[in-house]
């Protein structure tokens, strides 16, 4: 019974530990601009990390790296490795890293319905997606569309199946792509500020359906986004992302407690929050240092 114990103990204790994502000391550039400097970032077996960050301090261009599709006119990696399990995946060619997009990470965007094609109905477009990386026949195939439909909070989903995007709520296209990057059971879910153009309740409604599907399919999931409630809520660990840099990483709890940098403060007391309307708002500097703790 104690032998029992301790045995399930070490296995949890493992089964966190293992490394999903490993990116380390990431240097992206364009021909005359850093983009990204050293970034380094872990995201463990079954956990949600929050990476925050001001506009253009380069959340997006790390979630493209993951999956190598950053722009190669515009920029190139200098140096740095990007480990998916023990794997380099920075040393894969185009064939082997569209095995790994929908095989093994997923990533949702903002604006769905620049991800959706307009001509194909919903059922069609993840049809598409197992036929490609699940095999099945059409049939099975629609099965497992309309349960995952279901899964993500689709209202009637064998009818809905038949619809076309710009029939769909902006709520319900989020949820449909969901169930997309879903359909191939990811190791990892990138979402980059999925629920930036959604109101406030769907908001909360899609961040809740992520978190249930990442318990439920154990994914670990990389969460992008400026809005600290949301990682309050939900996230395990936070990465503060400042030009280019990470500033620090902090288990969500000690972020808002004791944050280390004079940034990560700044950010916290713009917070709507401790701001009621009418105290005047905090002002966030224009520069930074980047060793300051
Ligand atoms: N295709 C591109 N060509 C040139 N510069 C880019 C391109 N994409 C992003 N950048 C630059 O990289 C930096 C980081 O951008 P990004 O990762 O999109 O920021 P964030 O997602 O944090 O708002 C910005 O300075 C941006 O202007
Ligand atoms: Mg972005």
């Amino acid at each position: 019974m104690f032998n029992n114990f301790i045995q399930y103990l070490f296995k949890s204790m493992n089964e966190n530990n293992i490394e999903i994502l490993n990116i380390q000391k990431l240097n992206i550039s364009t021909f005359n601009n850093k983009i990204l400097n050293n970034v380094s970032l872990k995201i463990h077996k079954g956990e949600m990390i929050g990476l925050v960050g001001e506009s253009g301090s380069g959340k997006s261009v790390t979630a493209l790296s993951i999956l190598a599709l950053l722009d190669e006119k515009a920029m190139k990696i200098d140096t740095g490795k990007i480990f998916l399990s023990n794997e380099n995946i920075l040393e894969k060619n185009e064939k082997e890293m569209q095995e790994i997009r929908g095989n093994k990470i997923s990533m949702i965007f903002q604006e769905p319905m620049t991800s959706l094609n307009p001509v194909f109905t919903i059922g069609d477009q993840i049809n598409e997606v197992h036929s490609i990386h699940n095999n099945l026949n059409r049939d099975k195939a629609n099965e497992l569309t309309i349960s995952l439909l279901d899964k993500v909070g689709i209202p009637n989903p064998e009818i809905s199946i038949k619809k076309y995007p710009h029939q769909l709520s902006g709520g319900q296209r989020q949820r449909v792509m969901i169930a997309m990057a879903l359909s191939c059971r990811p190791k990892l879910l990138i979402a980059d500020e999925p629920t930036t153009a959604l109101d406030v309740i769907v908001q909360a409604q899609i961040l809740k359906i992520i978190n249930d599907l990442r318990k439920e399919l154990e994914m670990s999931v990389l969460l992008i986004t400026h809005d600290l409630g949301v990682v309050q809520d939900y996230c395990d660990r936070v990465y503060v992302m400042y030009k280019g840099r990470i500033l620090e990483n902090s288990k969500t709890k000690d972020l808002f407690s004791k944050p280390k940098h004079s940034y990560t403060k700044d950010l916290l007391n713009t917070r709507p929050a401790v701001n009621p309307p009418g105290k005047e708002l905090p002002i966030i500097k224009e520069d930074y240092s980047f060793d300051d703790e």
